[in-house]
């Protein structure tokens, strides 16, 4: 009998606070790559958060909705322990410029050094997204800035509701 193909799997773990454009970019290409790819949201109650993780998920899975090998889920703890209980082969994380370099480099031997099986491969943050991210999203949303194409329409609708009527 002719042996079974092993199929990759993939972890794209963040924060996801929200989903940008730039993680959607990373998502799709990312998708290409793999047999499969969980989009993993990570629960950390020490963070605050301006979604909660049940909020973050349900828009990951709409948006993630064009691709049909790509899942979302959750997870708190360690990022190892969540990427074998799906029995992952990788995790993949993005790099927008030299600043993100230093962090991802060091997540990614800590997580090697914990689970030496684990790889971590890295993308390239698409060049038209190299300067979003969540953190400057929220603030420009905030402040009443125009954030269209830097996020997901039905991300951008969110956060203008909740800007509207602040928690
Ligand atoms: O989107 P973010 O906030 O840059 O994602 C960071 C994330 C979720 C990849 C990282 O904080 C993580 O994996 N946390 C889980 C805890 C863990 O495994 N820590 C040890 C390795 S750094």
């Amino acid at each position: 009998m002719a042996a079974q193909p092993s199929r990759i799997v993939a972890i794209y773990p963040g924060s996801f606070d929200p989903i940008t454009s730039g993680h959607l970019d990373l998502i799709e290409r990312g998708s290409k790559l793999a047999d499969r790819l969980i989009v993993a949201v990570l629960e950390n109650r020490r963070k605050q958060s301006l979604f909660s993780v049940e909020e973050r998920v349900e828009m990951l899975t709409e948006v993630v909705k064009p691709f049909p090998n790509v899942e979302v889920g959750w997870f708190h703890g360690l990022l190892v322990d969540y990427v074998k209980s799906r029995g992952a082969n990788f995790i993949l994380r993005g790099i927008r410029a030299i600043s993100d370099y230093e962090y991802e480099l060091q997540i990614a031997h800590m997580n090697r050094r914990l689970s030496p099986g684990v790889e971590t491969v890295f993308l390239m943050a698409g060049e038209a997204y190299s300067f979003v991210s969540s953190q400057l999203v929220k603030e420009v949303v905030s402040l009443g800035g125009d954030v269209s194409g830097l996020v997901p329409p039905l991300v951008e609708e969110r956060l203008k509701r909740l800007m509207a009527a602040p928690r």
